[in-house]
């Protein structure tokens, strides 16, 4: 178990500069995950932080000593990556206790370890099998297994549940975090999923283009987006733009043309400034008055059925807003196109998005 500090780190492949200037403290024990969509830079930064790609400049430190220019195998970093490439020639305790025999650990001590690994995910009576004798989920259980067998100091998950249906990804999500958490092992996690994100994670760092733009816990990233493209990476689907009335301590009036917003946020702008606004969609509710503030009419153009939910797009004064609501066991829409609605959403629905 070790602390990490990422400092001014920036990578260039190229012309292509692929990280630029990303810096993060993680905590002894903590678990972050680096979100963000395909190609910003997540395996990048993991396989610098594993010593496995040298940056063009910024430190990597473990526990205060900085490992930057460490061999890859001194840093005590377990890896699992998205295909978990097990041996296939080898038994799973085999493939498990590898790491350990590459260091030199007798086999009784080393089948014990690896025993002891197996359990940790619920495998112990795999151990004689093949890996082509388990399913995708046990392969990545395995493979999480030959991470930890060792007891690094960081382990590093690269998309590991990506090939995995809903389901399994799930059961391994509640399964690693328990592990994790019992182990107290400082893990970075990689995904390009907001929901695997807020689901495991002590704190999500979010990347952009090869920056870091927010870094936070589950809840003040999901609750409190800081751009246009955090709010949307954390499924915020209307958006305005809005003037500030006036903003104190218990929250912000804002004019979105003729409308009125009022938000539980304070916003660190002076009055008649310029800001966007967001509103998730399950936020949004069909209502029968009308609402002077914090609402809107319109026409319904759209509704679509999910099973669950209705999703539906009404076109408002304020602009297009896209509304969910919850469909219950009624088999009928809660509106039909063409059909005057009125729309209301609470205070704290209205996300203050300070740079748009
Ligand atoms: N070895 C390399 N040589 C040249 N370019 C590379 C190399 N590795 C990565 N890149 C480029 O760097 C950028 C970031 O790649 P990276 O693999 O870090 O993204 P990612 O966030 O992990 O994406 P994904 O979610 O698709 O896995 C991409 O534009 C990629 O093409
Ligand atoms: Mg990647």
């Amino acid at each position: 178990m070790a602390s990490l500090s990422i400092r001014s780190v920036s990578k260039a492949f190229g012309a292509n500069k692929v990280l630029d200037d990303v810096s993060a403290e993680i905590g002894t024990g903590a678990f972050v995950t680096l979100l963000g969509p395909s190609g910003c830079g997540k395996t990048t930064l993991l396989r610098i932080i594993a010593g496995l790609v040298e940056a063009d400049g910024g430190e990597i430190l473990m526990d205060d000593t900085n490992v930057t220019r460490l061999e890859a195998r001194r840093r005590g970093i377990g890896m699992v990556f998205q295909s978990h490439a097990l041996f296939p020639h080898m038994t799973v305790l085999e493939n498990v206790g590898f790491g350990l025999r590459m260091r030199g650990v007798p086999r009784q001590e080393r089948d014990r370890l690896a025993s002891e690994a197996l359990a940790l995910v619920h495998l112990r009576d795999f151990g004689r099998r093949y890996p082509q004798q388990l399913s995708g989920g046990q392969q990545q259980r395995v493979a999480i297994a030959r991470a930890v067998v060792f007891k690094p100091r960081v382990l590093l998950m690269d998309e590991p549940f990506g090939a995995l249906d809903r389901k399994l990804r799930e059961a391994l999500q509640i399964e690693l975090r328990r592990m994790t958490r019992e182990l107290g092992i400082t893990t970075i996690f990689v995904t390009h999923d907001q929901g695997e994100a807020l689901i495991l994670s002590d704190r999500i760092a979010l990347m952009q283009a090869g920056r870091l733009v927010q870094i936070g816990t589950p809840a003040e990233v999901f609750r409190q987006p800081q751009t246009r493209f955090a709010a949307e990476f954390m499924g915020v689907e209307n958006f305005f733009a809005a003037q500030i009335l006036g903003s104190d301590a218990d929250g912000t009036a804002l004019a979105c043309g003729a409308a009125r917003l009022l938000s539980r946020v304070q916003a660190k702008l002076p009055a008649g400034g310029g800001i966007a606004v967001g509103i998730r969609a399950e936020d949004i509710a069909l209502s029968d008055d009308a609402h002077p503030v914090n609402g809107t009419s319109g026409e319904v153009r759209d509704v679509v059925y999910h099973g669950n939910t209705w999703t539906i797009s009404v076109s408002s004064a304020m602009g297009e807003i896209v509304c969910t609501t919850q469909a219950g066991a009624a088999a009928n829409p809660p509106a039909n196109p063409g059909e005057t609605v009125q729309l209301a959403w609470r205070p704290d629905a209205v996300l203050v998005i300070p740079d748009p």
